[in-house]
């Protein structure tokens, strides 16, 4: 076997910043000297060290991310503690635009009783989330947004989370080769100012969210304002929490509950006095 200082001063070379720990990685996923130097090859060549692996450290968790599929970033971590802070024992969470799944998987690993649901528009994406909530079968879905989801959960999700994409199309090109060539571009590309796909969330998800219920999108620091203005627009009231360590955003939106008044009486009921 190669020693591992002598492939991570490949992998230095090659403009890897962490060489030392990607060599470690690999040495010890690799079984035979040459499935080694394969490996080094193709990191070398820029494929993203989670694709080569097979897997990403995500929550503390090991997620599995296959070739295509977003490899999930640690700065959406807060995303995940931002929602496990508003979940409740039982809570019905939807993990939307799940990608491998890894969202999901941390808020599960860290809030077992809550009923956990995933969905996805790519099928690589779907495949690899179904093996990473395996404890969760048929309940990760393909589709789009919400429309993925079984009709009977309109109305009853409580916590809705979403890292959609939100780089704005001419953006993608300033990204690192890894995320911009080996990426899926529908994991990336948010539209000309990077909130479309927020703007058809905010519409569709206040019929689905729970009396009480709260919506969860990560965003740049950049965008907060205007993705709490697309969620205000449609009746839903937004804050915005930011993790500098991880420089990480999240909008997170609630849908209001009714006043007790307000639930007692029949909808369309006359109020009077
Ligand atoms: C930025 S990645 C995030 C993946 C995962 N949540 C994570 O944080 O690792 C965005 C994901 O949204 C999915 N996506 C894009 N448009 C979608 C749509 N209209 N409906 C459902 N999923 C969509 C992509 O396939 C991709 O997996």
């Amino acid at each position: 076997m190669t020693p591992p200082s002598a492939i991570a001063a490949r992998l230095r070379a090659a403009g890897c910043v962490f060489a030392e720990d990607e060599a470690r990685l690999l040495s010890s996923a690799a079984r035979t000297p040459h499935e080694l130097a394969a490996m080094v090859d193709r990191r070398v060549r820029g494929l993203p060290l989670e694709h080569i692996l097979g897997w990403a450290e995500f929550y503390g968790l090991r997620v599995q991310v296959d070739p295509g599929v977003f490899v999930p970033r640690r700065r959406t971590e807060y995303l995940v503690s931002q929602a496990l802070a508003v979940c409740r024992p039982g809570a019905v969470v939807v993990d939307l635009c799940c990608g491998s799944g890894a969202v999901g998987a941390a808020l599960v690993s860290a809030a077992p009783q809550v009923a956990l649901y995933a969905t996805d528009i790519d099928p690589a994406a779907v495949a690899c989330a179904r093996r990473n909530l395996s404890a969760h079968p048929g309940r990760v879905f393909e589709g789009d947004l919400l429309d993925a989801l079984p009709a009977a959960l309109r109305g009853r999700i409580d916590v809705l989370v979403a890292n959609a994409p939100y780089v704005p199309t001419g953006a993608i090109e300033r990204m690192p080769p890894e995320a911009r060539l080996h990426e899926a571009r529908v994991a990336l590309d948010g539209g000309a100012d990077g909130l479309d796909v927020q703007r058809r969330l905010a519409a569709a998800a206040p019929a689905w969210l729970a009396p009480g219920g709260h919506l969860l999108v990560e965003t740049s620091r950049a965008q907060a304002g205007h993705t709490m203005a697309v969620f205000a627009h449609n009746g839903l009231t937004p804050r915005v929490a930011h993790c500098d360590g991880l420089d990480a955003t999240v909008v997170i939106s609630s849908r209001r509950a009714p006043r007790s008044r307000e639930r007692e009486l029949p909808q369309g009921a006359h109020r009077g006095r």
